[in-house]
């Protein structure tokens, strides 16, 4: 229903402006001007009691006097008749709305409550809305020409598309875009989202063979579920490139562990962008650049990239930006070092990044990008040049964006210091040729197109069912809960793991010291010892930790002295944990935070009791295919050291990646686990697997409801 509604907006057949005006500066003015100087090409009707015309055109006192069929009603009457003209509307049997008006919502108070009647009425009239407090929509279409905004120019035609939660950024970013000759399918700005949200455009758009390249200014993802699906679904087809602003309030303040204290910043929407293939702009230079970059050239093949230049420094620049993301210096064959050198000045360095120097003619330069650009092992070049003043700047753009079109290789160009108003750049970027001011925004531009290009063509993968003995995890959290604790002691930690498959090393609770011997006897020695308490957390720091035990006494002596340190500082012990001492472990750490918006998300790295201060981690949303789990794994920046550096093995990545599938059931299974910290888990040999060895499980505070359905009658069992 929705997406009937939002065609009717986007690509109506008559527009009924209600609050159209005759003074210049009132926005039922500008409205009504844009549509009519950019050719709307369905038919207008202007609603206002007070005017017989407008603009030369007939007016109407009312939507309900205009004798057609209306499909799209674009209000812009004060906040206290906004309600009013809705009905009107609904009773006119119009099929969208885009309320401009503000007054709602974002006021607060009566706005909210104005808001919702207004929803109410779409509701009743099964009218689709944008809006309230937007600032209208464009469709560039020839068949259509509606510029339903108040933006002073209108954008060229192109293949963006662009969505915005602020309205004013929007139309800003429409006025630059024109100067970088970034053309657009369609404009829609957001506003209050009461109805039409981010998620029903991108659904749109998905399927829209205008829309090529989707842009999107973000400041919440409304529903991330929805987001998640919808974008991934999308950026299969054609690339989403976004700016997201604000931060996500990870989900616990408390932070009892280091997952937690990893949270906190904007992670959660991290983990949404790197599954979704959003490639997320840092700032709107960013965004500008990759539009730019994405709606001008085609996509890379592959990431080894040929520079030609005049100068070496920013050649060099451009590099080393190339390779921090993940692209190559491409080797260059014989054949075309040999040819380069039978024309180039003798001190041009021909060798990839090739400078030609200030002594390289335009000719030279010419030659040179169509020589890269014709090797094989070049999959993108980008061409700089730092102008100097005896040749034309304009006959050097007209070099590159000639050899540029011959072949179907990206070309990215970067005109040292010169910008939008400069005669190269506007000659690069109409024909088709992205140019950047600085060397390291078209390295970063050409980096983003191959890490979309990777994503689009990577495999979706699998989500995986495991066999998971639930009920065993629901009666030890529950038992939890009853006894009023919210942290989960290691041994219960573990055993819920078990019962979702998770390997952690052979672990006992023993309450006295006299029963250790007996238990490492079980287990098998060497064993490590650990106190339990209620105020034991962080285990190494009280130096409730003794690993490598080797014999009865030692343990013995051990425990003692361990129970003693700890009462000394008034640290209650109720017992200790013996574990298997697992050798040869390389230190990882698994881990979920809940967020409040986001929900669960998981979280992987390397480097156990550093994992804070190396903020080396990924992140993923569950549901998480293999692929996903894999990919979470690869992406962290030390992921050669769990693939084995200087002699190490291997470890079994393919068992941490059945682990982070499996954490993500257990999480999604049990929405009372707000926290959960697998630290260290360590990691074996290559068909050894993984064993956890440190687990904390922290629960969720029950409201006050769910508390209440608990008996606290109910004695607490055996501790
Ligand atoms: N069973 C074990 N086998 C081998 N090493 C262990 C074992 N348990 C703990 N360790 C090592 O001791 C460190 C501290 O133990 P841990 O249980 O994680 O305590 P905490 O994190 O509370 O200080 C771990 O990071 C790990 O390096
Ligand atoms: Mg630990």
């Amino acid at each position: 229903m929705a997406g009937d509604g939002l065609d009717a907006i986007f690509s109506p057949r008559s527009i009924a402006i209600v609050g159209a005006s005759r003074h210049p500066g009132k926005i039922g003015y500008e409205i009504l001007r844009n549509l009519i100087v950019n050719e709307y090409q369905g038919i207008l009707y202007p609603v206002n009691p007070n005017a017989k015309g407008i603009h030369g055109i007939r007016a109407y006192p009312s939507i309900l006097d205009v004798p057609e069929p209306v499909d799209l009603a674009v209000i812009t009457v004060p906040a206290d008749f906004a309600l009013e003209a809705a009905e009107a509307c609904g009773k006119k049997g119009v099929k969208g709305l885009v309320v401009i008006t503000a007054g709602f919502r974002e006021v607060g108070g009566v706005g909210i409550e104005r808001e919702a009647r207004l929803l109410a009425l779409c509701h009743e009239y099964h009218l689709t809305m944008i809006g309230p407090n937007c600032m209208g929509v464009i469709n560039t279409h020839p068949d259509v020409r509606m510029d339903a905004t108040f933006a002073p120019t209108p954008p060229l035609r192109g293949g963006i598309s662009l969505v915005t939660q602020s309205g004013a950024l929007g139309i800003a970013i429409l006025e630059h875009a024109k100067t970088l000759g970034v053309g657009f399918a369609k404009f829609c700005s957001l506003g209050n989202k009461a109805q039409v949200s981010l998620n029903d455009l991108l659904q749109m758009w998905r399927g829209d063979p205008d829309t090529k390249i989707i842009l999107a200014y973000i400041e919440n993802f409304g529903n991330p579920k929805n987001f998640v699906q919808i974008a991934r679904a999308t950026t299969k087809d054609k690339p989403i490139i976004a700016v997201k602003s604000g931060r996500s309030e990870a989900g616990s303040r408390a932070a009892a562990s280091h997952t937690g204290s990893l949270g906190g910043s904007d992670l959660a929407a991290e983990a949404v962008f790197a599954q979704t293939g959003v490639l997320r702009a840092a700032s709107i230079e960013e965004l500008f650049d990759l539009a730019m970059a994405f709606s001008l050239q085609p996509l890379p093949r592959g990431n080894r990239v040929a520079i030609v230049s005049d100068a070496g420094g920013p050649a060099i620049m451009c590099v080393d930006e190339l390779v921090a993301h993940g692209m190559r210096l491409a080797e260059l064959t014989p054949s075309t070092q040999a040819f380069m050198r039978s024309w180039a000045p003798p001190e041009a360095s021909l060798r990839n990044p090739i400078d030609l120097t200030p002594q390289g003619s335009l000719e030279d330069y010419r030659r040179a990008l169509d020589a890269v650009l014709s090797d094989d092992g070049v999959d993108a070049a980008i061409a700089i040049y730092v102008p100097p003043v005896r040749v034309d700047e304009v006959d050097v753009a007209r070099a590159v964006w000639q050899s540029a079109k011959d072949h179907a290789k990206p070309v990215l160009c970067n005109f040292l210091g010169r910008s939008e108003n400069s005669p190269g750049f506007v000659e690069l970027v109409s024909h088709s040729v992205p140019s950047y001011l600085f060397p390291e925004s078209a390295a970063r531009s050409l980096a983003a197109m191959y890490r979309y290009a990777q994503y689009r063509d990577r495999e979706e993968g699998e989500l995986r069912t495991f066999s998971v003995n639930r009920t065993k995890a629901e009666t030890i959290l529950d038992r939890v809960v009853r006894e009023g604790r919210l942290l989960l002691r290691g041994d219960e930690a573990g055993a819920v793991l078990e019962a979702y498959g998770i390997r952690t090393a052979k672990t006992r609770i023993v309450r006295r010291i006299e029963d250790l011997g007996r238990t490492a006897e079980e287990i098998g020695y060497p064993v490590v010892l650990k106190a339990v308490g209620p105020e034991i957390l962080h285990k190494s720091d009280l130096q409730a930790v003794q690993l490598g035990i080797q014999t009865e006494k030692q343990l013995v002596d051990a425990a003692s002295a361990m129970e003693h340190r700890l009462r000394d500082r008034r640290i209650t012990v109720e017992g200790f944990l013996l574990q298997e001492f697992v050798r040869g472990g390389m230190e990882i750490i698994l881990g979920m935070a809940r967020d409040k918006v986001y929900g669960p998300f998981l979280v992987f790295g390397l480097g156990g009791i550093y994992v804070e201060y190396l903020k080396d981690v990924s992140f993923g949303l569950p549901p998480l295919t293999d692929r996903d789990a894999r990919r979470m794994i690869e992406s962290i920046r030390t992921y050669p050291i769990l693939r084995g550096v200087r002699g190490e093995p291997p470890r079994d990545v393919t068992a941490i990646e059945e682990a982070i599938l499996r954490l993500g059931a257990l999480v999604s299974d049990f929405d009372s686990i707000q926290e959960l910290d697998l630290n260290p888990v360590l990691a074996l040999e290559e068909g050894h697997g993984y064993r956890v060895v440190d687990a904390r499980i922290l629960l969720r505070r029950p409201s006050r409801e769910e508390a209440d359905l608990t008996d606290p009658s109910e004695p607490p069992s055996d501790r």
